[in-house]
């Protein structure tokens, strides 16, 4: 069966089969390498942006890390809060769209991951870097993986696709454009 890439962020199990191939403590050991490197401030607290089912929130919390989730999608927020509670994490979660949100206490690190800056304007790039720098405490950092490239021309065009399955009984391809729509159903 074939998914739209936003449809997976419904479904917490397919969302973690589709994702599996990521190594989390050797990405947060990037995180602490840029640390290490670039900011300016010893960092506490961390901010997630578009936060989905929390990947890092464990791994981030065994290195005494505060984190701060934020994501628009409530079915999102709803699995990282329960993720959360199972492993006695305190954390923060906070609904919000990545561009124009106010955390409630700045932070020192903010990243994002995955190409989740969905920003189709240079007014809502710019409103993105100007919302992540007033949320950062001064001499803060942000970290930013890439962006999802939309092809403005040829919205039918996008061609970026994987497999994946786990214990050979979850299987799927995961596509942005979400070409094959008929086997939906079978979600
Ligand atoms: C590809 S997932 C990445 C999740 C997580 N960062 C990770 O590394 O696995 C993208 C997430 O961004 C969220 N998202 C998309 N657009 C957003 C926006 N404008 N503001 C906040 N969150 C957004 C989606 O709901 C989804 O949970």
């Amino acid at each position: 069966m074939t998914f739209k890439s936003s449809d997976v962020y419904d479904n917490r199990r397919y969302y973690e089969i589709a994702f599996s191939f990521r190594d989390i403590s050797q990405e947060v050991d990037l995180f602490e390498e840029c640390f290490h490197r670039y900011s300016r401030i010893p960092v506490r607290r961390v901010l997630d942006l578009g936060c989905g089912p929390c990947p890092h929130l464990e791994e981030l919390a065994r290195r005494c890390y505060e984190y701060m989730g934020l994501d628009i999608s409530e079915v999102m927020l709803a699995s990282a809060r329960q993720k959360a509670e199972t492993l006695r994490i305190e954390a923060t979660f906070i609904r919000a769209e990545m561009s124009t949100f106010t955390p409630e206490k700045p932070v020192d690190f903010a990243f994002t991951l995955l190409g989740s800056l969905y920003a189709e304007t240079t007014a809502e790039l710019l409103s993105h870097f100007a919302t992540v720098a007033a949320a950062l405490n001064p001499g803060g950092l942000y970290l930013l993986d890439g962006c999802i490239s939309f092809r403005w021309t040829d919205p039918a065009g996008e061609d970026e696709s994987w497999s994946i399955e786990r214990g050979g009984e979850d299987r799927g391809k995961i596509s942005p454009g979400g070409s094959d729509r008929s086997s939906r159903s079978d979600l």
